[in-house]
């Protein structure tokens, strides 16, 4: 089990620390009506983490869940709730998710006004921060706040659904997120991850890799989680 530190009302878990490599299933791609049991059969794998993917339809042209479905699942899960938050206004629903029981909360540089803010506010709410950036996003626009985070995130598909294409270019920038982060906070990479891409982004500096399609989309999710260690092993 992951660290937990003390936070107004329960305990939050923390990231794993920094060194080794993590798969990450979003539910994005899982039976929303048997989210309890999806995640339960993920854990069988022996993750640490569990990827919640928060769409507004208006950042991203989709919409998924919020703050209600999060709170059920903390009373079912002890895993790290890595909430991915692809959301317009960061700033006014950090807290109720951080209620709700995410962990780690990562919000998208593309929108917002005062990052630094926003991560303090995070990390004074007993969670860890992340922040993300979009494919066509340049990495230098993360470089003032992500020695900041515990996590940055980095995307390599346009956000808004599963199963799409791994956008080679859009990974390369991670060689460069890591020379300004160094080795101590995590490089978590978003869209297209399965064994083919695995080695790819793991290459250039990459430890916690988020699949959706490749772990929901098989009927065996243990097998299917394996399958990814077993691409950088
Ligand atoms: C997409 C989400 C991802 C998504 C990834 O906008 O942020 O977390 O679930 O799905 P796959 O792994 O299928 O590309
Ligand atoms: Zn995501």
């Amino acid at each position: 089990m992951a660290d937990v530190e003390q936070a107004a009302g329960r305990l939050k878990m923390r990231l794993p620390k920094a060194g080794t490599i993590e798969v990450v299933p979003s539910v994005l791609s899982a039976d929303f009506a048997r989210l309890a049991d999806e995640i339960a059969e993920i854990s069988l794998a022996g993750i640490s983490m569990v990827h919640l993917d928060v769409m507004d339809g208006h950042f991203v042209p989709n919409i998924t869940i919020g703050p209600p479905v999060i709170a059920k699942l903390r009373k079912v899960s002890d895993l790290v709730f890595d909430a991915h938050l692809m959301i317009s206004e960061p700033a006014k629903y950090i807290e109720p998710f951080a209620e709700a029981g995410a962990d780690h909360i990562t919000f998208h540089i593309e929108v917002a006004d005062e990052p630094l803010k926003l991560i303090d506010k995070l990390h004074d709410l007993g969670c860890s921060a992340g922040i993300c950036l979009n494919p066509e996003t340049p990495v230098e626009d993360i470089a003032a706040v992500a020695p900041h985070c515990d996590m940055v995130l980095v995307m390599t598909v346009h956000p808004g659904f599963g199963g799409q294409e791994f956008m080679p270019e859009a990974a390369e920038k991670i060689t460069r997120v890591r020379e300004i982060i160094g080795p101590d906070i995590r490089i978590e990479v978003d869209g297209g991850i399965d064994s083919r891409t695995t080695p790819i982004v793991v290459s250039y500096g990459a430890d916690t890799l988020v699949a959706g399609n490749a772990i929901f989309g098989k009927k065996d999710r243990v097998a299917a989680i394996n399958a990814i260690r077993s691409a950088w092993k």
